[in-house]
Order: C-alpha cells, then sequence, then structure tokens
C-alpha cells in the first residue's frame, strides 16, 4: 500500500471515530444545551492547541452483548493543550458514547493522562459528563474509580486539579471531583450526587427531581462541594482559564508574574469602613483597594459568604485573599467557613501562595446548632491550617478582633510573619457590651441606676482594651497603621518575604481535625 493510502485509511478511522455515539446521541446533547465533549476541549483550551490521545481506544466488555458494540474511545476524550500558552492535561467525559458511562478502557485513558499530568507537572482538567460506573462492565468499572481516587490523592499538592461538571456525575463518581482542588459547575446541566432520585424514592420514599438533590446552586451554595458557579458553559470556560493565569502549574513553580498595576478605587481605603463601627461595609471594597487594578478572582462566593477567600495580585505577583465578611453575619467563624477558609490556606501554602488575611470578626458563632454540628473541630481547622502553612503570612486587623476569632484569623501566636493593625482595631477577649456585664456584673447589678453603670464600664472596658494600643505594647502587632498605608506595607512585607525561611518538626504528615 501506497504512503498515501495508509493516510487515507487513517483520516478515515479518525473520521469513524469524531462521529462519537453517533447524530442520535449528538443531537440529544445539543438538545439539553450542552456542547459535545470535543466542542468543550477546544473551546477551554487555545485555539488549534490541542493534541488527541488514545482516540483509537476500544472498549474489551464481553458481558450483555457488549462485544457486539463499537463505543468510540470509550466514552471519554483525553490528550494536552495548552491555556493562555500554558500546558495542561485534559479530559472529557462524552455522554453520546454509552452516556459517558466508565468501563475499564475509558478509566485507563482518564488514569493515562493523569499519570501524564503529574510526570509533566502541569495542571489536570476533568470534565466530568457521565452515567457513572458502566452497569456490563461490573468490578472493573469499580476498579477504575479507585485507580482514579488514588492518582487525585497522589497529584494533591503537586499538581493544580480542576473538575468541571458538565452533566450527571452520579454515585461514586463524584469522589474525584470531590478529591480535586477545583469544582465548576453550570446552572441547569451540572448533576452530582451520590444517590439519584430512584434511589432515594426506592429506599425513603421521598420524591425529588435531580437538580433538587445535586443542581449546580446547591453544589455552590449548601453543600459547598463547588468552588465556581456559572450560568454557561462559556462562562464557565472563562472563569477557568481565569483561574489557571493566577495559579502555578505546579509546586514547584510560580505562578505567571504579569505587569504590576496599581489599584483602580474611586474612594480612599477608609471611606470604604462606616464611621459608625458597628455598621456592616463589604470587605471585598477593601480586597480590591488592595490588589493590582483592583482584580479579586473570588472562590466559593455562595458558600458561606460570611468569609471571603480567593487570589488576587500584588505587585504582579499572586497572593490568597481570607478576609472576614463583616456584611454577613458579621463575619463570624462558624463550621462552613471554618472549612472553607482552612482548605484554601492549605491550598495557598501547598502552591507557595503568599497569604493576606484582613480581620473584622467578633468569634467564633455561638449557638447549640453549631456546638451540635462540630464547630469544635470544624474550627480548629483554621488554626491547624495557619499554624502549618510556611508561606508568607501576613495580617491586617481592621476593627474587631475578639476572642478565638483574634487567634485564628492568622494571629503573630499561629506564626504570622506580619501584623498590622489599623487604629479602629479592637483586639480583647470579647466585646466591650458582653465583657461588661459579665466582669462587673456585681456592679452593675447593684447599682441604683443599673443601665448607666452598664454604659460606664462598657465605656472603660472600651478605653482599656477594645483598641489596638494593648496588643501593640505587647508587640503582638508589628504596627498601628493608617488605613491608606495598607497597600505599601504589604508590598514592602511580600517583598521582604521572599527569602522567608520556616522549618518545622520533621513528620510523615500530621494529623488535622478533618
Ligand atoms: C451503562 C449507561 C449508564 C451506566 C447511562 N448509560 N448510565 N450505561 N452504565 N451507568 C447509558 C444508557 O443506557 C443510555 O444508553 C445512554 O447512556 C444515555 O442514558 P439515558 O438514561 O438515556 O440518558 P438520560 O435520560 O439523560 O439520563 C442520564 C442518567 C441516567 C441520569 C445519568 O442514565 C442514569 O440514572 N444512569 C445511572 C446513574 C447511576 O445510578 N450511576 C451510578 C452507577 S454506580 P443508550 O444505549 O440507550 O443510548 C457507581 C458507583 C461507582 O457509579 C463507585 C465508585 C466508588
Amino acid at each position: 500500500m501506497a504512503l498515501k493510502q495508509f493516510i487515507q485509511e487513517l483520516r478515515k478511522r479518525k473520521k469513524e471515530v469524531l462521529t462519537g455515539g453517533g447524530e442520535q446521541a449528538l443531537k440529544k446533547q445539543l438538545a439539553m444545551g450542552k456542547l459535545t465533549a470535543r466542542q468543550r476541549i477546544q473551546t477551554i483550551l487555545d485555539e488549534d492547541s490541542f493534541k488527541e490521545y488514545d482516540m483509537f481506544v476500544e472498549h474489551v466488555a464481553r458481558d450483555f452483548d457488549m462485544q457486539n458494540k463499537t463505543l468510540h474511545g470509550d466514552g471519554v476524550i483525553t490528550g494536552t493543550g495548552t491555556i493562555n500558552g500554558q500546558h495542561v492535561c485534559i479530559y472529557a467525559q462524552d455522554f453520546t458514547v454509552a452516556g459517558g458511562s466508565l468501563g475499564l478502557m475509558h478509566a485507563r485513558k482518564i488514569c493515562k493522562i493523569m499519570d501524564h499530568a503529574l510526570k509533566m507537572r502541569v495542571p489536570l482538567i476533568g470534565i466530568n459528563d457521565s452515567g457513572g460506573a458502566r452497569i456490563q462492565e461490573g468490578v472493573n468499572s469499580l476498579a477504575g474509580y479507585g485507580e482514579i481516587f488514588f492518582r487525585n490523592t497522589m497529584a494533591s499538592g503537586v499538581i493544580p486539579q480542576i473538575s468541571v461538571i458538565l452533566g450527571p456525575c452520579a454515585g461514586g463518581a463524584v469522589y474525584s471531583p470531590a478529591l480535586t482542588d477545583f469544582v465548576f459547575v453550570v446552572e441547569n446541566i451540572s448533576k452530582m450526587f451520590i444517590t439519584g432520585p430512584q434511589v432515594i424514592k426506592t429506599v425513603l420514599g421521598e420524591d425529588y427531581t435531580m437538580e433538587e438533590i445535586g443542581g449546580a446552586k446547591i453544589h455552590a451554595s449548601v453543600a459547598g462541594n463547588a468552588h465556581f458557579y456559572a450560568r454557561s458553559e462559556i462562562e464557565c470556560f472563562d472563569q477557568i482559564k481565569q483561574l489557571i493565569k493566577l495559579i502555578p502549574i505546579n509546586n514547584q513553580q510560580n505562578a505567571l508574574k504579569i505587569n504590576p498595576r496599581p489599584p483602580k478605587i474611586k474612594k480612599s481605603i477608609e471611606d470604604m469602613v462606616p464611621e459608625d463601627v458597628r455598621m456592616p461595609y463589604d470587605i471585598r471594597d477593601i480586597i480590591k483597594g488592595i490588589t493590582d487594578g483592583s482584580e479579586f478572582l473570588e472562590i466559593m462566593e455562595l458558600f458561606a459568604p460570611n468569609i471571603i477567600i480567593g487570589f488576587g495580585r500584588m505587585d504582579g505577583e499572586t497572593v490568597g485573599f481570607v478576609a472576614n465578611q463583616p456584611k454577613v453575619l458579621a463575619g463570624v467563624l462558624d463550621c462552613d467557613s471554618s472549612d472553607k477558609a482552612a482548605r484554601f490556606i492549605r491550598y495557598c501554602n501547598a502552591f507557595n501562595i503568599p497569604i493576606i488575611t484582613l480581620e473584622d470578626m467578633p468569634g467564633y458563632l455561638p449557638g447549640i446548632d453549631q456546638e451540635h454540628m462540630g464547630v469544635i473541630r470544624h474550627g480548629a481547622k483554621v488554626l491547624y491550617a495557619y499554624s502549618e502553612a510556611t508561606v508568607p503570612k501576613i495580617t491586617v486587623i481592621i476593627r474587631k478582633a475578639y476572642g478565638g476569632g483574634y487567634i485564628a484569623m492568622n494571629s503573630r501566636h499561629l506564626g504570622a510573619d506580619f501584623v498590622f493593625a489599623w487604629p479602629t482595631a479592637e483586639i480583647a477577649v470579647m466585646g466591650p457590651e458582653g465583657a461588661a456585664n459579665i466582669v462587673f456584673k456585681r456592679e452593675i447589678e447593684t447599682a441604683e441606676n443599673p443601665e448607666e453603670m452598664r454604659q460606664k464600664k462598657i465605656q472603660e472596658y472600651k478605653e482599656k482594651f477594645a483598641n489596638p494600643y494593648v496588643a501593640a505594647a505587647k508587640g503582638y502587632i508589628d504596627e498601628v497603621i493608617e488605613p491608606a498605608e495598607t497597600r505599601d506595607y504589604l508590598l514592602n512585607a511580600l517583598s521582604l518575604s521572599k527569602t522567608k525561611v520556616a522549618y518545622r518538626p520533621e513528620k510523615k504528615h500530621g494529623i488535622p481535625p478533618f
């Protein structure tokens, strides 16, 4: 056969594979408002950068008449490409082929691209759109999931792992995304659950839709399984591109440095905090008042909004922000906000991203619900994550820093490298009202005018403790700064921290309060 004929044969075979699950299935996919697996990959990656691997892989199942079925690529497309010129490994399950279900060869393809990503130390992006374990392949499918979970865990903290849920992600399949760093969901398209409507109906006799059990909004706002929520696949892909620009490609590299720019703010930073210290404000305004170009990529925006996490740039380099949000629940730490913050701190530490903490909060949320949900265990995660982290850690106390909250939010005592306080900072065991009621209980009760005495004692307590100067006198904070000086102090601290060395005792690993 002449070379031309070989090439023709190759082209014919490729064309055949590109038909995926056939015209009917493709039409159904598009009718659901979903892109096809290859379109998804091509839209996320830089134009013409996709190099597909293992296009000709076929399933090896022999039961249930499977030997007579062809499943192109075994229902998953894998390969490499670039995003903003940066190499990534990628896979996308193809729902048009046997519902993107995971059989032995499908799993092998995913494992192969995962191994490649880890070996080459580049980010891994997995697009999930699948009916779960391929029923006809039995234990081979389960084995496949196990192999994927193992690799997710091995790669954790070495390369960024991104999961995109663009269809069903059912049963045990959900645990691969759960083991990865960032999960993206899209309104009306993402469905992620351990047990679907039929199982819940059978076992519990209750009727729910897939959307109610595990739709995009549920995961982004209630369950906390998703980190980014989008209204369309295109918006979701834009979010992925923004994230990839901000994070290092592996734990040995720094994120891309881009030209430093000053913040683009209209009002001065001190005008962002209300005069009345009891009034709430949006901490995101302060973050944007500090970052280059006032840009900030918020993560888990809809979940536990009493704490804000995300990435911005300072002097062109990526920094992670952890900030109490006074606008929501006064910015308290509770079970969910502790989980949210602790995981993010660990991400930043694993990938050498400095952390800036902005503090304004009255402590941990009191209440029997929180106690019973394990606020002790969850709250401890924040203490653990900050103490363990060796990246540069800088805190700015804006207003309240009470009790456990003062300690937890990257205090000097947990190893902060720099702690700055605005003159409005109140560093105390608890708020003046609560403190006065407890400490001066007897004087207030026996006073001729108890309310007058209470106000007097609150004022006395405020003057004594609710300011930054007691902590400053003990060296617990490094400097009381004017709000307008914040960016300057932070830039200086970050620059100085570039050569930071931190020692930790040698151990196999610690035992964080998971
Ligand atoms: C084999 C499957 C499949 C599966 C779907 N298909 N799921 N084939 N194994 N798990 C096939 C269908 O037979 C159909 O094939 C095609 O994919 C499209 O599926 P439809 O049902 O027609 O699509 P739709 O109506 O959109 O419903 C999608 C779905 C539903 C909601 C995902 O298919 C479904 O409920 N599937 C089962 C989900 C599930 O319970 N998975 C968990 C498995 S256990 P044809 O040939 O007709 O086009 C598990 C445990 C893993 O995953 C544990 C790891 C630790």
